[in-house]
């Protein structure tokens, strides 16, 4: 039951991160090229990215505890565990999201010292697309886009 409402949330909750992603590249990408003045909202939508990667990252966790799959996986790591989807799981998509997760802070946060406003959005554009590819590559496609 709860690993159910987990799995559904973060099912869904990766579409949230998908457009926050999105919003906060594209943002980087066009204040940088465009030369546009760094604003609070170029600030606030770093923050967003990281806040709703830190909510999947948590739902993540919790599924890596109480999923049957991976505690199957867990059981026989020599075997099992080295199978897919399981080895998907756990030498893909976790450790490749806990990396993009560290890299979009430590982006937020570079764009936030930068120099000047070109600065700021280069480091966030360049941090963040990195993120996404990350993100674009890890996440399961082959597994259901909505669950209810
Ligand atoms: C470090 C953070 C993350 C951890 C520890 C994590 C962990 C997991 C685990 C253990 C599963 C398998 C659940 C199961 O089938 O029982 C899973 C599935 C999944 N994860 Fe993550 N995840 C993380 C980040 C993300 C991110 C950032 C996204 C997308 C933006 C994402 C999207 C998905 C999707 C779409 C599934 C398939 C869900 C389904 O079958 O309905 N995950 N994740």
């Amino acid at each position: 039951m709860a690993y159910t409402v987990v799995l559904v949330l973060h099912n869904l909750w990766r579409w949230l991160v998908v457009l926050a992603a999105i919003y906060a590249t594209a943002r980087a990408w066009f204040g940088w090229l465009g030369k546009r003045p760094w604003t609070k909202t170029d600030q606030r939508a770093g923050a967003l990215f990281g806040i709703s990667l830190d909510i999947q990252l948590l739902l993540g966790l919790i599924l890596a505890i109480i999923s049957p799959l991976m505690q199957a996986a867990y059981q026989d790591l020599a075997g099992l565990a080295m199978q897919a989807p399981f080895r998907t799981f756990l030498m893909e998509h976790m450790p490749i999201m806990f990396v993009a997760v560290i890299l979009v802070h430590v982006g937020s946060a570079a764009a936030r010292k930068g120099a000047d406003d070109g600065a700021r959005h280069r480091r966030a554009a360049l941090w963040f697309s990195v993120a996404v590819l990350l993100i674009a590559v890890a996440i399961p496609w082959s597994r259901p886009l909505f669950r209810f």
